[in-house]
């Protein structure tokens, strides 16, 4: 028996684009996901978050299988544009009423809400006057927050500002594969800074309301191979978040690094490093590098020219990441020692498999994942909960719905939820809190 400290969160994890639906419902403003997706191109198949998983209407079916799975912890997004159709200004109350029910249906099976405010779902009215390259949008989503935060507050303790602000940053403004689909390093660097400050000013303000608990969730990833290389991908990967939020300062490398593309208020450090209480990792795989002259580099990545990423070494997931449960271990230790006195959750880890309800594969991944995370415990890691990625099969951004990472599946043609395999074997992990 692998038993996990007494109290350890379990829990599974969605967003509100890739689930929701109901896009023009009950006021709802447009996102800039809604007009990326509808961008012919950009999304596999042409897909949209139109519909999704319609949760928006099905929630109370959706909250009844979380009961049955037992799970401790739900965490959801809220999506801006429901509560702010504009990104600023009027609120909507009627967005509000959706997550207010969704709280209560969840309190009601006894399910603890974990909130995250932003899963990339910007207003497109920010988008409009500059989205995360703008300073002000920063001081637009902590006014957000504060809304939210009053509605909802007094059955929600716990919050998560942002959702891996790398990719919003880097996949958002490097390479462009996510919404809005630009193409700049300056505005990649300068997107990450103002997601940071938004993060920090929104920890300020839900502080200040009487949050209880308070979060960011970053995506983390090893990364493996040549000391050189792989140090500045770690710096932009991994060091470029954790450092200004944790420690209140820029890496000495990664400063030189990001002066090359922008400039950064370096007065904002004392507002990005406001004390958290959580910090959420996203793990899924690792980076693999190599110095190689003649390689033009990763646009998600701006300046890894001459850096080259090697293939996997091992087994893939159906995105074609590398499953390396250790990974997860080596990070979660790494954390701790680095950044140490911060609790951890992992707020993501899951895979996406063939469209199977006999998903053994997708078994033997979480199970790897979960002993991973035991064996970090067991070295003095304070790892409190564990989220799977995902309920249920959902909207996977440029991948459309060809990408399925639920425990439950989703037909996309009548919607029905059924559960895999893996939903049972995780409702049993989750009630004798540990593995067999
Ligand atoms: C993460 C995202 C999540 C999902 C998983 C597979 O980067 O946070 O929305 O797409 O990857």
């Amino acid at each position: 028996m692998t038993t996990f400290p007494e109290g350890f969160l379990w829990g599974a994890a969605t967003a509100s684009y890739q689930i929701e639906g109901a896009v023009h419902e009950d006021g709802r403003g447009a996102s800039i996901w809604d007009t990326f997706s509808h961008t012919p191109g950009e999304v596999r198949d042409g897909h949209t978050g139109d519909v999704a998983c319609d949760h928006y209407h099905r929630y109370l079916e959706d909250v009844e299988i979380m009961a049955d799975l037992g799970l401790g912890a739900y965490r959801f997004s809220v999506a801006w544009p429901r509560v702010q159709p504009l990104g600023s200004g009027e609120i909507n109350a009627a967005g509000l009423d959706f997550y207010d029910r969704l709280v209560d249906a969840l309190a009601e099976k006894g399910v603890t809400p974990v909130a995250t405010l932003y899963h990339w779902d910007l207003p497109q009215a920010l988008q409009d006057v500059g989205g995360w390259t703008s300073r002000d949008t920063a001081y637009r989503f902590a006014e957000y927050a504060a809304a939210v935060h009053e509605r909802l507050g007094d059955r929600v303790a716990t919050w998560t500002t942002l959702n891996e602000p790398w990719v919003s940053a880097f996949v958002g403004h490097g390479s462009g594969r996510h919404a809005p689909g630009v193409c700049d390093p300056g505005a990649a660097f300068t997107a990450a800074h103002h997601l940071m400050l938004a993060h920090g000013l929104a920890v300020e303000t839900l502080r200040t309301a009487g949050a209880g608990s308070i979060s960011l969730t970053l995506n983390l990833s090893p990364v493996l191979g040549e000391a050189e290389p792989a140090r500045l991908i770690d710096g932009l990967a991994n060091r470029l978040f954790l450092d200004p939020v944790l420690r209140g300062e820029y890496p000495a490398d990664v400063l030189d690094h990001l002066r090359r593309y922008t400039d950064v208020d370096l007065g904002d450090l004392k507002t990005i490093a406001q004390p958290i209480d959580v910090l959420g990792v996203n793990y899924y795989t690792v980076n693999r590098v190599v110095a190689d002259p003649g390689s033009t580099g990763h646009p998600e990545y701006p300046g890894s020219e001459g850096i080259r990423w090697t293939a996997p070494e091992g087994p893939t997931t159906e995105m074609g990441w590398e499953i390396i449960p250790s990974g997860l271990e080596a990070l979660l230790v790494r954390l701790s020692r680095d950044y140490p006195g911060v609790p951890l959750m992992v707020t993501e880890n899951g895979a996406a498999f063939a469209d199977d309800l006999a998903d053994s594969d997708r078994i033997g991944f979480l199970d790897g994942h979960f002993r991973a995370a035991h064996a970090a415990i067991g070295t003095g890691v304070d790892l409190r909960g564990y989220f799977v990625w995902s309920l249920m099969d959902n909207f996977e951004w440029a991948h459309g719905y060809h990408k399925r990472f639920g425990l439950v599946r989703v037909d996309y043609d009548t919607l029905e939820r059924t559960p895999r395999d893996s939903a049972r074997w995780y409702r049993e992990v989750i009630a004798r809190n540990g593995l067999g």
